[in-house]
């Protein structure tokens, strides 16, 4: 568990702004700026959360309680800034939304990552995700061909909420 400086609050439409033109370079300038819409700054802010530093947005999560299962929350995304990396950000982000989806009776919460995002799948390991099973592996971790059509093959993420705060100690130790 890392002590960081930076709140942790729910999203403002304007946040929007302020990530949208950085989000391609978070990412090491994959395209990504399409698939985060601003819909998640206004239609979902019970789930959106952003992280500020001195009026600074330098990291989000963007999520939503499932319309099919509302025992699930779907992380559709999260990023910080890579100037605030490997300081917990990241970590605050995913405990505001355990918290939250908690709080709300969920159960688990869910997401999905490219096979080739070493550093997500480390992370997502370390706070307490389990792959789901998947047809291929890649460095042991399973994963979906096509899973978010032609090319886009991702690994599958499952975190259940009932484990105890912090990490479960099985995954990544
Ligand atoms: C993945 C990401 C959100 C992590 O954010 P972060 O603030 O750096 O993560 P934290 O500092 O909270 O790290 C929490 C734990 O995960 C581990 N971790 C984080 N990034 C890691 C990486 N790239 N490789 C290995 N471990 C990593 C940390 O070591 C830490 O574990 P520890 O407590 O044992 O030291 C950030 O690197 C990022 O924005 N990446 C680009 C966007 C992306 O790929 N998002 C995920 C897919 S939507």
């Amino acid at each position: 568990m890392h002590t960081i400086a930076v709140t942790i609050r729910h999203a403002e439409p304007d946040d929007y702004d302020s990530i949208i033109p950085s989000l391609d370079a978070w990412w090491g300038g994959r395209q990504m700026a399409g698939m985060l819409p601003r819909l998640f700054f206004t239609f979902f802010r019970p789930w959106t959360f952003v992280a500020v530093d001195d009026g600074a947005v330098v990291g989000f999560l963007a999520a939503f309680q499932s319309q099919t299962d509302p025992r699930q929350v779907y992380c559709h995304f999260i990023g910080v800034d890579p100037r605030w990396r490997g300081r917990g950000v990241g970590e605050a982000l995913y405990q505001r939304l355990f918290v939250e989806a908690t709080s709300r009776g969920c159960l688990e919460v869910l997401a999905v990552t490219a096979p080739t995002n070493q550093g997500s799948i480390a992370f997502h390991t370390r706070m307490g995700f389990v792959p789901l099973s998947g047809p291929r592996t890649e460095h042991g971790v399973p994963f979906t061909p096509a899973y978010d059509g032609p090319g886009e093959d991702r690994v599958r993420f499952r975190r259940l909420l009932h484990e105890p705060a912090g990490r479960p100690p099985s995954i990544a130790d």
